[in-house]
């Protein structure tokens, strides 16, 4: 231990208050707060309430349900402070309350809204994505309140109810709340770590444009024996359209969509390349059987600093058994990119619009919807704050901390960083295999307890700097 003295009494109840910590978070994860799906809507606010009753519990003071949304038809967002004192900083901290959909359940060794405990871990879903994580600092500062009725910093916490789902309305609240929202530094734990007790800071997010694309050929299905070879087939074209996005070498062909990225410096390259990564191990977690991507850059280069564009899912036509023979009447295509700076969501959208409209044959129609983006983050880590948090984590952890960028997306990050003008320190306490959005999620539940002292570490450091 570098520095025991100040920290004794927090950390003592940190330890002694392990187990109930971890019950009253199995507590939440009981909530299937799925913000995608309509029917959850009552869980989702219900999710909301649950977290404010726990921050009044705790004494967080003026702790609020922010509606969203026009009307509010959004999902509400949590928001507390807590003053300490005028002439300390003020920390933001920031997560997400809703969780990703479980489809399919059938493949959860244990149900995903009953959380259980096993092997160290806590399964189900949602328990790192991220009330985990959210939970990690409603303890710290818990065990602050406890020990010593007071935090060594002042300290906001806003937890987003429509994270999952692209963050559609945040752009507005955080313009219609940015008073309540002014801070010195912001926090995320949203994030993994990159192995097993490495404390990782991640440095840097991808972007998001995420579109959905209609294409419309006849006003119903029609018989492909009368019409097939005289009409053109919206399924197909659909495909046609998809295989031309990417070359042989996995090089996006959207003109445009690589004029902004800016390229990867050596020094970067050579920062990742220093990284322990154990590719076998990473591909053989994902089932496939190799590696794919754009030539000419390594995996982790692919998945943290480059571009990427894909197709999440297509729908048309007759999926039923056996056969029936149509030329469907529509076709349609979710897609994803995922960007890098400097690329803009509104831009890379534009550009792929006009590529589909532009190569699509007379014989349909192609409609483009944007549904939601978020801007990529690359974080100034020659601030001083990087250093701190440096610190707090050799304290909690006993390791020294990397760097790491995710791949992910978390489009709070871009926007409250240029709001604020303030670095944003991603501190997540998740595993690369943690299986978030897929079934049988879970959190190390070492990584929950050293994540709440890390916490306590880092509102601890901050108040010095
Ligand atoms: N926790 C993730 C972000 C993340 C993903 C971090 C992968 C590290 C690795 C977050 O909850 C998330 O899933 N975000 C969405 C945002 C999107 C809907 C705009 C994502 O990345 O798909
Ligand atoms: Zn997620």
């Amino acid at each position: 231990m570098l520095d025991p003295a100040p920290m004794e009494d927090v950390l003592a109840y940190i330890d002694g208050h392990r187990a109930r910590f971890v019950e009253e978070l199995r507590e939440w994860v009981r909530i299937p707060a799925i913000s995608s799906d309509p029917s959850h809507r009552a869980d989702v606010l219900k999710n909301a309430q649950h977290l404010m009753a726990q921050l009044e519990a705790i004494g967080m003071e003026d702790v609020q349900l922010w509606p969203t949304g026009p009307g509010g038809t959004g999902h509400p967002a949590v928001f507390a402070e807590l003053r300490s004192s005028p002439d300390r900083p003020t920390l933001l901290v920031y997560g997400h309350h809703d969780v990703q959909p479980v489809d399919p359940l059938e493949a959860w060794v244990s149900p995903p809204f009953d959380p259980v405990i096993r092997e160290g871990r806590m399964w189900g879903r949602g328990v790192v994505d991220d009330k985990g994580q959210v939970h990690i600092h409603v303890k710290a500062i818990e065990s602050f309140l406890r020990t010593r009725g007071k935090l060594p910093v002042n300290l906001k916490l806003i937890v987003e109810g429509e994270e999952e789902i692209g963050s559609a309305n945040l752009d507005a609240l955080l313009a219609e709340k940015s008073k309540e929202l002014a801070a010195d530094f912001v926090c995320v734990s949203d994030t993994a770590m990159f192995g097993r007790g490495i404390p990782s800071l991640c440095v840097g997010l991808r972007g998001m444009a995420y579109l959905e694309v209609h294409v419309t050929g006849p006003s119903i299905d029609l018989h492909s024996g009368s019409f097939g070879g005289g009409i053109a087939n919206p399924v197909n074209v659909l495909a046609r359209l998809i295989a031309r996005l990417h070359d042989d070498d996995g090089r996006v062909q959207v003109p445009g969509f690589y004029d902004k990225v800016v390229a990867l410096t050596k020094a970067e390259r050579e920062e990742i390349h220093g990284l322990p990564f154990d590719e076998p191990a990473w591909l053989a977690s994902t089932g496939a059987p190799a590696a794919a991507g754009e030539k000419g850059y390594t995996t982790l280069e692919r998945v943290w600093t480059r571009p990427a564009l894909d197709c999440n899912g297509i729908v048309g036509g007759f999926h039923g058994d056996g056969s029936k023979t149509i030329i469907p009447s529509k076709a349609s295509a979710k897609i994803s990119c995922r960007l890098v700076p400097d690329q803009e969501p509104e831009e890379i959208a534009q550009q792929l619009g006009a590529f589909f409209q532009r190569h699509a044959p007379p014989g349909v129609k192609v409609k483009v919807d944007y549904l939601h983006g978020g801007r990529p983050y690359l974080a100034p880590t020659d601030h001083p704050v990087f250093e701190v948090a440096k610190r707090a984590f050799a304290k909690a952890f006993g390791r020294p901390t990397v760097f790491i960028r995710e791949g992910g997306s978390i489009p709070f990050v871009r926007t409250i960083a240029d709001r604020t003008g303030k670095p944003c320190l991603l501190m997540g306490f998740g595993q690369p295999d943690e299986n978030s959005h897929a079934p049988n999620e879970w959190l190390d539940l070492e990584n929950y307890h050293l994540g709440i002292k890390s916490a306590a570490y880092l509102y601890d450091e901050l108040s010095r700097i």
